[in-house]
């Protein structure tokens, strides 16, 4: 059998590899809900990101998250944080923060939480399950008839294109 190298990339599906994308080269980047760690693995190791706070509420996520971590010799440029959604940040002004594969209401929570972000980039990306949970636009919850997650969606784009504007980093 072909020995699999233990330093080779893990593979990004096309919905991690478009969030691979948008993440921007920076210095400090959070993964919240990271999971498996795949993204943040691959973040570092592409050099797109020189350090990452990887959370997840859930030890069996941490786990194997660690154990890639360890196999690719990262653990030096990785905070490996137990904390609820964006708690995890606990102080430190990241560039970009990942919260990805969730429904879109527990994004919401997540976003709604009393955490000042500092002005990361906020990259989200619902869990594709069905229609309603995958709509991640404030049109989209409109559409549906939720006003509370459009008003969270809507004001997130709005500082998001004001940040655009201004040209912030
Ligand atoms: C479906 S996985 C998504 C993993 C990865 N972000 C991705 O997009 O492939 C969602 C993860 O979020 C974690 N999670 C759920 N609620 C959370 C919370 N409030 N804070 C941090 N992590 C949470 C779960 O334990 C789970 O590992």
């Amino acid at each position: 059998m072909k020995p699999v190298s233990p330093l080779r990339l893990p593979a990004l599906d096309r919905r991690l590899s478009r969030i691979a994308e948008q993440v921007p080269v920076c210095d400090l980047a959070a993964d919240i809900g990271a999971d498996h760690g795949k993204l943040s693995c691959h973040l570092l190791h592409t050099g797109r990101v020189k350090r990452m706070i990887v959370s997840d509420i859930s030890q069996h996520s941490r786990d194997k998250a660690r154990d890639l971590f360890i196999r690719h010799r990262l653990m030096d440029r990785v905070s490996l944080s137990a904390a609820d959604g964006l708690h995890a940040l606990d102080g430190q002004k990241a560039d970009a923060v990942i919260i990805a594969g969730m429904g879109g209401a527990l994004i919401a929570r997540i976003l709604q939480q009393d955490v000042d972000v500092q002005g990361a980039l906020l990259l989200l990306g619902a869990l594709v399950l069905y229609p309603i949970v995958a709509t991640v636009t404030a049109e989209g919850w409109r559409q549906v008839g939720d006003d509370t997650l459009a008003t969270v969606f809507q004001q997130i784009a709005d500082e998001q294109r004001a940040r655009g504007a201004g040209g912030a980093a």
